[in-house]
């Protein structure tokens, strides 16, 4: 018990000082009742379903450098890949008969891909599967193309702010990049009419709870539907490569202190919760995750999408293993849940 998330859970904010005294102040027995209030407020507003996105990472070619991706352009190590309009189209195909309901295209900002050929894409996905919901994750672009892409039919937008922290974020990415104009994109994103997702990694270099109430407080004021964190890991040919990975226990309070700021947000327990730690994934869920985002890319590129070191990829997150997640959703009380799984307004 503690004073600040009982105020958490009642007024759903705190400032910046409680923010960092709460985090300040984590033990084993505060995360765990912490965990028993967001999991009371999923239930209340999702029941036990958990979400299941098909995830198709369609290129890996990017022309950012981020200090911490694996796949930036400096990485000459990387071996780059792009998916056609036809093996994304299958891709949706094999995941629509597994029963996905939501495909969400994710890749790197590839200048291959112009916003014309992409609004193609997402039309014709949204012809073949009209009772999907389409998530699209590439970046930053002008409001002009957000705008093109939610005509043409895309229901969802990822872009993760990373951190909240302008310094911070200066110090994870090359000079070219800025917090503004990733704040600009998600507030263009939600101007616009798309269910948005942010986020940020936990434990990326330098990162204190300083950072963290930064990031908390951003969330509180952007109140996206989803939030997607993980917890930061090494890529070993990237300037952080030798850098310690973020805590699976500092992951999961922060998951269960996002599910208490915004009871109803769809928070997935992310493929990099999920390589720290072999129950990664079903920990997110205990701690007020709701959302699962198995990997439907082809086979022979999932190895290649590889922003940081033994990212899992083909056991039991593949798509394809459906039962065996069913399995361990049931051991913990949730079931996968049909349909596209949208966002619940308060
Ligand atoms: N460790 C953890 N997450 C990472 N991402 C990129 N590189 C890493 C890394 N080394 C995350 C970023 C990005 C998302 C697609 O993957 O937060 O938004």
């Amino acid at each position: 018990m503690h004073p600040l998330i009982d105020k958490l859970e009642r007024e759903r904010t705190l400032s910046r000082a409680e923010w960092i005294s709460l985090l300040d102040a984590r033990t084993a027995e505060l995360a765990r009742d912490l965990f028993r209030r967001a999991r009371a407020l999923r239930r209340k507003y999702y029941g036990d379903a958990v979400f299941l996105r098909g995830l198709i990472e369609f290129t890996n070619c990017c022309k950012n450098d981020c200090y911490y991706c694996g796949i930036r352009r400096s990485n000459r190590a990387a071996v780059r890949y792009r998916l056609t309009e036809e093996q994304i189209l299958s891709c949706c195909r094999e995941g629509y008969a597994l029963g996905y309901r939501t495909f969400v295209l994710q890749g790197g900002e590839d200048p291959a891909w112009t916003p014309e050929r992409l609004a193609a894409l997402v039309s014709s996905i949204k012809g073949e599967f009209p009772d999907c919901a389409l998530t699209l994750s590439v970046g930053e672009q002008p409001r002009a193309v957000y705008q093109l892409w939610f005509d043409a039919g895309a229901d969802r937008y990822l872009l993760r702010h990373e951190t909240a922290d302008a310094a911070h974020y200066r110090a994870l990415h090359p000079p070219e990049m800025s917090l503004e104009a990733r704040k600009r994109c998600l507030w263009d994103l939600k101007a616009i009419g798309y269910q948005v997702g942010s986020g940020f990694m936990v434990g990326s270099p330098g990162q204190t709870s300083v950072q963290l109430a930064e990031d908390l407080l951003f969330l509180r004021r952007l109140e996206p539907q989803m939030v997607g964190i993980g917890p930061f890991i090494p890529q070993k040919d990237t300037p952080f490569g030798a850098q310690p990975a973020g805590s699976l226990e500092l992951t999961l309070f922060l998951l269960g202190l996002i599910r208490l700021m915004l009871p109803s947000v769809l928070l997935p327990a992310t493929t990099a919760l999920g390589t720290i730690h072999p129950r990664g994934r079903e920990l997110g869920i205990l701690a007020g995750a709701n959302v699962c985002m198995p990997n439907l890319s082809p086979q022979e590129v999932r190895g290649q999408y590889a922003l940081y070191d033994n990212k899992i990829c083909t056991g039991e997150e593949a798509a394809q293993n459906r039962r065996s997640l069913e399995r361990r959703l049931a051991s913990i009380g949730c079931y996968a849940a049909d349909g596209r799984g949208d966002y619940r307004p308060l």
